[in-house]
């Protein structure tokens, strides 16, 4: 067993372990890449000011995220198809995080489904919404997350149209995966995953088969996701599901100062500053490139969420010095949930924690709440 010290061992270990066709479905963006590089890369670019003989004790990373407290300003990302990095998935997830004390966000396109994460846990969890055609089904599923005790709704914004990732296409990408040959000989060298998935019975989209109409089996949910997703989506729809909702409301997918606003109009709780990991618009703006610029636009209107790039608790308190309130992390979790199932993502969230801290304490702070600009070196960012 390797010693895992950073994100970047758990990505390689869950290369090794994920079946392919999942693997590539994390880790790829749209079309050239472009924007998915540069949510990376524009982080690096970002230097911290080093300060010393400060009284660097008693440090604390809990805050609040949309009124919620947290142990670190870090939550799971909803990312679909989860359960297929690791049998279970989302409740393995779920669980870390409710043990380190942060939100877990379930994906409409997850494999377990709302009642599995709800059953296997306690602490509330967060449901994002993606708003599809049927009313009808949007409504019943809003319904489903209160039932299950949801303690805020994302809902996101930026897939009204699916971003091309050529990867997905050339594989084939379904779940559970199609019984080709290409898959079956590559399966045979992830024993581990297969014998994960021959034990649980959850291997399709479990929000969804069952309780959308004219949708049983897999071949017409395909179908029905690129039927279904809506491509005339508006801010009166966003007033509608606040209305069904009536919880905390968070969107999710703001890169733009002018939709900020409007979100910060739509009376939502909070505001997501993401490009969907790059898996989306090609060619967009990087997320931690677009935040400084969304956080003077609506000021203290609404709080300001982050994802993107994410791949270590310095990216973090970065995103934190430029003003978002909160951050969100996908791939970084899926690589240490393939790597390791539970014992991943919570050796996933403890490395960040500590590379938060660390950071924070060489830059003189000891209160996370305080974290802002000083810490960063004027010019670079
Ligand atoms: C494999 C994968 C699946 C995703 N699925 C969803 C989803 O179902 N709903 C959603 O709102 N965002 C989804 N996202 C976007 C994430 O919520 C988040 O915005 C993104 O992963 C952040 O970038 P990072 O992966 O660099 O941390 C997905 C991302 C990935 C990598």
């Amino acid at each position: 067993m390797p010693v895992i010290t950073n994100i970047e061992d758990l990505r390689i270990l869950a290369q090794k372990r994920v079946p392919r066709m999942f693997y590539d479905y994390a880790d790829s963006g749209s079309w050239t890449e472009s924007t998915y590089r540069a949510n990376s890369t524009d982080f690096e670019k970002i230097k911290f000011r080093q300060r010393v003989a400060v009284n660097m004790d008693n440090r604390t990373l809990r805050t609040t995220m949309a009124g919620q407290e947290v142990f670190m300003p870090v939550a799971i990302a909803p990312t679909g198809l989860t359960g297929m990095q690791h049998a279970d998935g989302e409740i393995l997830a779920a669980k870390a995080a409710e043990k380190f004390g942060i939100p877990f966000t379930l994906s409409t396109m997850s494999i377990c489904s709302i009642e599995d994460i709800a059953a296997h846990t306690k602490a509330p969890f967060w449901f994002q919404l993606y708003v599809m055609r049927d009313r009808d089904f949007i409504r019943r599923l809003i319904e489903r997350a209160k039932a299950a005790k949801c303690s805020a709704l994302v809902l996101t914004l930026d897939l009204q149209v699916l971003g091309q990732r050529h990867k997905d296409l050339k594989n084939g990408l379904s779940a559970p995966p199609k019984l080709t040959i290409a898959n079956i000989l590559n399966m045979m060298t992830k024993p581990r995953w297969c014998l994960g998935m021959l034990g649980t019975p959850r291997r399709s989209f479990g929000n969804i088969v069952g309780h959308a109409s004219s949708v049983s089996d897999m071949s017409s949910l395909s179908s029905w996701t690129a039927q279904q997703f809506d491509p005339t989506l508006s801010w009166d729809d966003v007033e509608w599901i606040k209305k069904q909702w009536g919880g905390k409301l968070i969107i999710k997918g703001i890169l733009d100062e002018e939709d900020a606003r409007l979100a910060a109009q739509s009376g939502a709780d909070a505001l997501i500053v993401s490009n969907h990991g790059g898996r989306q618009l090609d060619g967009a703006q990087s997320s931690i490139a677009a935040l400084p610029g969304i956080v003077d636009a609506v000021g203290d209107k609404i709080e300001v969420h982050f994802d993107g790039g994410i791949r270590s608790g310095q990216d973090v308190i970065k995103a934190l010095a430029l003003g978002a309130k909160g951050t969100y992390i996908g791939r970084a979790f899926l690589y240490g949930l393939g790597a390791m199932g539970e014992a991943g993502v919570t050796k996933c969230l403890e490395i960040i924690h500590k590379e938060l801290d660390l950071t924070m304490a060489f830059c003189g702070v000891t209160d996370v709440k305080k974290v802002d600009k000083k810490i960063l070196l004027p010019g670079t960012f």
